[in-house]
């Protein structure tokens, strides 16, 4: 019996689906999702079979602009780990880059903590660190942690004072624009801590839920009776007006309110693989915006952000976090091409992994959204999402150098776009325009 690619992946999916589905009495299963998505036969240059390019980069699309400088650090000679580590670097430095390194956005108490890991295949040694704050190059410590020390992995305050040991500089990694996204996003939420308004502002309001003040008088409930689309108009013009206050551009208001509302996971991954098949990885990342002072997502997590083996390939994520820790992804990926799976199905198996986490509930699996960057050791590469792409955003794409730079649109395993967390009640189509790129 003939069985094409696509008949495997569908198989697979379906049977796995099948196995949550029956128990679960009701809700929408991936597998109605699943394979109308035209694209998910396989692209990148898994599709071709037979001999593939090295030397070869890949990395998450925010590599993209480094990747023509690395790609000859490589061709010099350049160690993989160091040229995957120079890609990374850019957006580190970058103070625009709200989700890496210098400038990203901070936890819920306004200071930036970030996560790397790498991985060097020719020495198979590895290093991580986790919740950094005041070090810009996680990713070099992390390097650094192999390098200087018989561990793996630092967290917290001993992984900066690891950093300034071995010669890194303390330095203030909240920009001002990065601040006021964060003061914009404490605004959105005053109503529920003590940041006010207190009882002495002149426009503060009673809860609609407080009690009544005397059995005969009600209190003011300023929003009662007003249509979802009036409220949420409102709740979008205090966001600007506050954004205006904090002194947040003009034109980056629209991206700042839909951070706060939103709170994005950016990161950047990277694979290097030389002419002579060394191949090296490494992640980085500010992780979840506002998240709780100590949270890591799984960019510091050998074999969840990254992981490569000397004898078989490398694998990195961007995405969320914590459904990627239980899937262990880019472990899954790698040993998935150890048995025999291409790039491509090595990550689609991956991504039906978190799809089985739900039971293949699309109610639940229309928030989450992963991309893996897959880099085989013969230079066979793929890029692979579960969506394809953030919702009314750029499609999902994979940044490659082996000789052309180029941008490539991953394969997606659903048809269409994920929705932003966490959920809202749904906004007005001309709100949204209005107010949110
Ligand atoms: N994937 C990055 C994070 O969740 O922190």
């Amino acid at each position: 019996m003939s069985f094409s690619r696509r008949d495997f992946v569908r198989t697979s999916v379906l049977g796995t689906i099948a196995a949550g589905a029956g128990v679960r009495a009701q809700g929408e299963v991936a597998a109605n999702h699943l394979l109308e998505n035209p694209a998910a036969a396989a692209q990148n240059n898994d599709a071709q079979s037979g001999s593939y390019k090295r030397p070869i980069i890949i990395c998450a699309h925010n590599g993209f602009d480094y990747l023509d400088d690395a790609f000859a650090f490589l061709k010099s000679g350049g160690d993989t780990l160091d040229v995957a580590l120079r890609v990374v670097k850019g957006p580190e430095d970058d103070p625009n880059v709200t989700t890496v390194g210098l400038g990203g956005i901070p936890n819920e108490e306004g200071v930036v903590e970030l996560d790397a890991c790498c991985m060097h295949g020719p020495t198979r040694r590895a290093g991580a660190v986790g919740a950094v704050r005041n070090i810009k190059n996680v990713s070099l410590v992390s390097k650094a942690v192999f390098e200087h020390t018989g561990h793996v992995m630092l967290v917290g305050e001993g992984a900066e004072r690891f950093a300034v040991a071995v010669g890194f500089p303390r330095e203030n990694l909240l920009t001002d624009h990065s601040r006021k996204i964060w003061l914009l996003w404490k605004e959105y939420h005053s109503n529920s801590d003590w940041w006010g308004p207190g009882l002495a502002d002149p426009h503060w309001q009673a809860p609609t839920d407080a009690a009544p003040v005397s059995p005969d008088k009600a209190p003011q409930q300023p929003e009662r009776g007003k249509p979802q689309s009036e409220l949420w108009r409102e709740r979008y013009r205090r966001l600007e007006e506050h954004a205006g206050k904090l002194g947040i551009a003009p034109e980056d208001r629209a991206d700042a309110i839909h951070k706060v509302l939103f709170p994005p996971t950016g990161t950047i991954h990277c694979s290097a693989l030389n002419e002579k098949g060394e191949i090296s990885g490494c992640t980085t990342t500010s992780g979840l915006a506002f998240k709780l002072p100590g949270r890591c997502g799984d960019s510091p997590i050998i074999g969840a952000g990254c992981y490569t083996d000397q004898d078989v390939g490398s694998a990195g994520a961007t995405g969320s976090g914590e459904e990627n820790i239980k899937v262990a992804g880019a472990h899954t990926i790698v040993e998935n091409m150890r048995h025999g799976m291409s790039p491509h199905e090595a990550g689609m198996d991956a991504l039906k992994r978190i799809v089985r986490t739900y039971n293949g509930d699309m109610s639940r699996l229309r928030f989450v959204d992963m991309i893996y960057y897959i880099l085989r050791k013969d230079g066979a590469y793929a890029g692979v999402s579960l969506w394809e792409g953030y919702q009314a955003r750029r499609p999902h794409t994979i940044a490659v150098h082996d000789g052309t730079r180029r941008s490539e649109v991953t394969t997606a395993l659903f048809k269409g776009y994920s929705q932003d967390f966490p959920p809202e009640p749904k906004v007005p189509e001309e709100v949204r325009k209005q107010y949110l790129k």
